[in-house]
């Protein structure tokens, strides 16, 4: 019987199984009421005395032997199923495609506008020093927009800030080019604002400049026009109203006619029929000068719009946060072709 016993204990050791049907054999053939085992205790009777301790023990061996082998065998064949359901090669390939984020379209519209007339990409660092983002810029040393209220600052003495703005980059072309200078800068800039329907601490902005001989303000509202009509629509009017920027001057802000309401006044337009799209200018002759450019020779205009504000106006979307959130039922409304 000990020899029969050892057998059995090696054949169970042995075995594997391929599928869960086989494995329900294995167990049937030796844990069922007329399987193996209770044939094995059955037979017990016949043992004599001075042996029954060491072959009981035997038995129980060979029994937990058994019970161990299903348990993990049918561990490692669910694990197997499980994997052959996660790779299924053969379902068909239906994964969604997914889609530009709507800032990243209306970024990309705008520079195929301006690459038409013939204006190239520039990209500048995200981190700053004073020089390219204030100072060449013409900020009085003591401008608010310096101040720890508005500006991120890395390190003090000398400063160095992430850019509040992309007009850095335009100091940048003007250092390493020489006019005629046809240039816009998309990017990402920083201020410390309060998270708001309206404002984040990041968004984007893209620059415009150009730089020539003869460069007037005729130029600059002719070629905004032109972008205005390209982006919102053919029926879109547009007009300048004076401002200051201490990199410009003049210097003023563009309406369009509200895209919503065609101008008619709405609540977006406040029922002025006018929405505010960006910042612009003649290049203050003291910036040209901080950048080597002879500001005799030369003339420029400049620009720079916030992505996200005319994003929000195209796409008639109300709060600012939804963009960087990142949820799909957002994001997948938005459709593009570049
Ligand atoms: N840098 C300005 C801002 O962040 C935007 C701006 C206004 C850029 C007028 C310009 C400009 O180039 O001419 O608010």
């Amino acid at each position: 019987m000990k020899e029969k016993i050892g057998t059995l204990l090696d054949d169970v050791k042995a075995f594997k199984a391929e599928n869960i049907e086989q494995l329900e054999a294995f167990r049937i053939k030796y844990l069922s009421k007329k399987g193996v085992i209770a044939a094995l205790f059955a037979d017990f009777r016949n043992v004599v005395p001075e042996h029954r301790k060491e072959i009981g023990l035997m038995m129980n061996g060979l029994k937990t032997a058994v019970q161990d082998k299903i348990v993990s065998l049918k561990e490692s064949l669910e694990n197997i199923t499980e994997t052959a359901v996660k790779a299924d090669l053969s379902l068909p390939a239906s994964a969604p495609l997914g889609t530009r984020h709507p800032l990243s379209i209306v970024r990309n519209d705008i520079i195929d506008i301006f690459s038409r007339i013939g204006f190239t990409v520039s990209e500048g660092p995200e981190i700053e020093d004073d020089f390219h983002n204030f100072s060449a810029l013409n900020f009085p040393a003591d401008h608010p927009a310096r101040d720890m209220q508005d500006t991120f600052f890395i390190e003090k003495d000398p400063d160095i800030a992430l850019r509040t703005h992309t007009s850095s980059v335009q100091v940048r072309v003007m250092e390493n080019s020489n006019p005629p200078i046809r240039t816009i800068s998309p990017g990402r800039v920083f201020r410390n604002e309060a998270i708001s329907a309206r404002a984040h601490c990041i968004f984007h902005q893209v620059e415009g400049l150009y730089v020539d001989t003869d460069v007037s303000f005729a130029d600059l509202k002719q070629t905004l026009y032109y972008f205005a009509k390209e982006l919102f629509g053919e029926h879109t009017k547009t007009r300048f109203r004076p401002s200051y920027f201490p990199f410009t001057e003049p210097s003023a802000e563009m309406d369009i006619s509200c895209n919503i309401c065609g101008g008619k006044g709405c609540n977006i337009c406040k029922y002025t029929g006018w929405v505010e799209i960006l910042g612009c200018g003649m290049v203050d002759p003291n910036v040209l000068d901080a950048c080597a450019i002879d500001s005799i020779k030369y003339t420029g205009f400049a620009f720079g719009m916030g992505v996200e504000r005319i994003t929000m106006l195209k796409y008639q979307i109300n709060d600012l946060r939804l963009f960087f959130e990142n949820d799909v039922r957002f994001l997948e409304q938005f459709k593009s072709t570049i």
